[in-house]
C-alpha cells in the first residue's frame, strides 16, 4: 500500500505502516505549508480543482470528518459527506456494495470511518479511487498520528544537525528525534496509540506507554518490529511515566470498543485517580512539557479542567 498527497496519483492511506519516515517527513513538510494557508485571510488553494472527494463515515466524528471536508474545500475539490444513518448500510447493503456504487460515480477520494478494523484496507483492495483511513475500529487512525507529529514538531522540534531554525517556531527543519513521549491511558482501544506509536518511532521519538496492564496489549512493543522495539516501553505507574518527557499525550477511555468485555480496571473513578493528568501529576514531566489529547476529551477523567485549559494544552492546536 502507498500513500497519497499533492502530485495526484490514486493511492491509499491505511495505516503508518506503510509510510517511512522520509515520506512522514514530506507529509508533515507539505502539511506545514497548508497550516500557513489557514492563517491567510483567503484560504483557497486550486490543487484538488476537478476532483471529488466522499467522506464515508460510520462512526461519530467531530474533528476528522469536519477537517477533511475542510481541507478538500480549501483545496478546490467537491466533498460529499455521507454517514451510516443517512446510507443504504442501514437498508442492508454492505460496505464494500456501497464502495463499489459510488465508485461507479468516480470519486477521486473515498475518505472512510468504520468500527471495522481492516475496514480501509478491504476497501482499498476493491475500489480504484485513493481510500484514505479516517479510523479504523482499534486498528489505526493514521491522519491523527500525522496531525500529532505535525504539532509535536512545531511546538517541541530540534533543529536537525547542521540548519538554522527556531524550536517552537515552526521555521526551517526540525526534528522530534529523542523527544520522550508519554501515551497515556486506554492503550488496549486505541487506534490513536497504534498509529502514533509507528510514527514517532520512526521519526526517532522514545515512547512510554503508560497504564495499567490490563489496558496495554502484550507485545505492542513489537507493533513496529526494530524501530518500536528499541524505542517503546511500557510504564505501569503514572509518575515513572511522566518523569521528564517532552510531551503527554492523554487518551480517554474507549468504552464504546469494551463491550462485552471483562472489566479491565475496578471503575472509572479508580483509573481517574491513578492514571489521570492533574496539575500536580504533570509536575512529574518537563517543566515545558506539552499536553496533548486526540479528543474528545473527557473533562475531570482523564484530564483536570485546570490542565485541558492551560497554555500547556495544545489540543486545539492539534485540531487546527
Ligand atoms: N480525534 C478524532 O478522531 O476526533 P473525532 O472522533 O471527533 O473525529
Amino acid at each position: 500500500m502507498r500513500f497519497w498527497y499533492t502530485t495526484y496519483v490514486p493511492r491509499h492511506l491505511v495505516s503508518i505502516a506503510d509510510l517511512d519516515a522520509a515520506e512522514i517527513v514530506r507529509i508533515l513538510d507539505h502539511g506545514d505549508r497548508y497550516w500557513a494557508l489557514a492563517q491567510e485571510p483567503i484560504k483557497k488553494l486550486t490543487s484538488l480543482r476537478g476532483r471529488t472527494v466522499i467522506n464515508l463515515f460510520f462512526e461519530a466524528s467531530t474533528r476528522t470528518r469536519t477537517s477533511f471536508e475542510i481541507a478538500a474545500k480549501r483545496l478546490s475539490a467537491e466533498a460529499i459527506n455521507i454517514s451510516s444513518s443517512a446510507s443504504s448500510i442501514s437498508k442492508g447493503e454492505t460496505l464494500i456494495d456501497t464502495a463499489e456504487n459510488l465508485e461507479a460515480m468516480s470519486p477521486d477520494v473515498i475518505v472512510l470511518r468504520h468500527s471495522f478494523g481492516g475496514a480501509a484496507a478491504m476497501l482499498a483492495n476493491h475500489v480504484s479511487c485513493a481510500v484514505i483511513n479516517a479510523g479504523d475500529g482499534q486498528h489505526e487512525h493514521p491522519t491523527q498520528a500525522l496531525l500529532d507529529a505535525a504539532t509535536i514538531r512545531r511546538m517541541k522540534g530540534r533543529p536537525l544537525a547542521g540548519a538554522a531554525s527556531t524550536p517552537g517556531a515552526g521555521t526551517g527543519p526540525l526534528t522530534i528525534d529523542g523527544l520522550e513521549v508519554a501515551i497515556v491511558g486506554d492503550i488496549a482501544h486505541s487506534r490513536v496509540a497504534r498509529s502514533n506509536i509507528l510514527c514517532l518511532a520512526k521519526l526517532g521519538a522514545r515512547i512510554r506507554l503508560v497504564a495499567p496492564l490490563t489496558l496495554v496489549p502484550r507485545g505492542i512493543e513489537l507493533i513496529g518490529g526494530d524501530i518500536t522495539r528499541e524505542r517503546v516501553r511500557v510504564v505501569n505507574r503514572l509518575e515513572d511515566g511522566l518523569d521528564g518527557v517532552d510531551v503527554v499525550m492523554m487518551l480517554r477511555i474507549q468504552h464504546e470498543r469494551a463491550g462485552g468485555e471483562a472489566p479491565r480496571f475496578p471503575n472509572t473513578r479508580e483509573l481517574s485517580r491513578t492514571f489521570g493528568l492533574s496539575e500536580r501529576t504533570l509536575g512529574f514531566a518537563k517543566p515545558d512539557a506539552i499536553v496533548m489529547h486526540p479528543g474528545p476529551i473527557n473533562r475531570g477523567v482523564e484530564l483536570a479542567p485546570q490542565v485541558a485549559d492551560s497554555p500547556r494544552a495544545v489540543i486545539l492546536q492539534q485540531v487546527s
